[in-house]
């Protein structure tokens, strides 16, 4: 499936995607406190995105052909990313990472963030920071003439020096008609190499880092990824499209142009 946005409108619909997955997950960090479980979120992620004509797209999706059964992926604490929703109500300290994605109009949105319940220590909330931070950092580069080693190099250089390790086999993608399309879109990198960034592509730039070492281990669900060392994991992700006057970040509440 190609990458890229053809037709005017094709834009505009990606931007009502996003929209109305900026709206969803304003919802959900809204209701983020103690006592609230991972499937009452998952609930109400499901009810948001129906309610505004959208389809939840990770549910039933199985590349490895295991499905996913839920709307949101919740990835508590050590857990880095496509953490199952459960019946377990968050606790004060817990670091809750909540991605979400739909379809409208047959065009995916794909966006993540990451919560301390309460207060949090100090490094946790660095590490929620710098993770965010990161992302920013990635899409400022996601312009007309980079290439995609520009993003990760910039994820990476603002990363690496705080002492956190950075995710590698899990990266963003490309993403339009499909959730997942090529160009990958790793998290670390060189800058000047790989594909040219052309307007019309959309990418969702998803850095995931930890505070410990890289490495990641699959749970026996087939999905939950969590870190190989129990160090704790922040995830943020935005939908954005390059276009020709800059790049966009579609699932932004105040989606505008940047850059
Ligand atoms: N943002 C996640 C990713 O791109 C979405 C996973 S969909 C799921 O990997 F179905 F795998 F959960
Ligand atoms: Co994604």
């Amino acid at each position: 499936m190609r990458a890229r946005l053809k037709e005017p409108w094709e834009l505009n619909v990606m931007r009502q995607s996003g929209g109305k997955l900026a709206e969803v997950v304003a919802i959900l960090r809204e209701a983020i406190a103690p006592g609230i479980t991972t499937s009452d979120l998952d609930r109400m992620a499901e009810d948001a995105i129906r309610a505004r004509g959208g389809i939840p797209s990770f549910k039933g999706y199985a590349p490895a052909g295991v499905v996913y059964p839920a709307t949101i992926c919740a990835s508590p604490n050590d857990a880095v990313v496509h953490g199952i929703p459960n019946e377990l109500a968050l606790k004060d300290g817990d670091v809750i990472s909540i991605d979400v994605g739909l379809i409208f109009g047959g065009y995916h949105s794909d966006c993540a963030f990451t919560v301390v319940v309460g207060e949090g220590t100090e490094e946790v909330r660095r590490l929620l920071d710098v993770t965010e931070q990161s992302m920013y950092e990635g899409i400022a580069l996601a312009v007309p003439g980079n290439r995609i080693g520009d993003i990760g190099h910039a994820i990476q250089s603002f990363v690496e020096p705080h002492g956190f390790g950075i995710v590698r086999e899990f990266v963003g993608h490309g993403i339009g008609r499909l959730l997942h399309e090529p160009p990958s879109v790793p998290n670390f990198g060189k800058a000047r190499s790989g594909q040219l960034l052309k307007p019309g592509t959309c990418l969702a730039i998803e850095p995931m880092v930890t505070l410990g070492t890289h490495r990641t281990k699959t749970l026996d669900d087939g999905w939950t990824v969590v870190t190989a060392d129990g160090s704790l994991a922040a995830h943020f992700e935005h939908t954005v499209a390059i276009t020709p006057r800059g790049t966009e970040i579609l699932t932004a509440l105040d989606a505008k142009a940047s850059a």
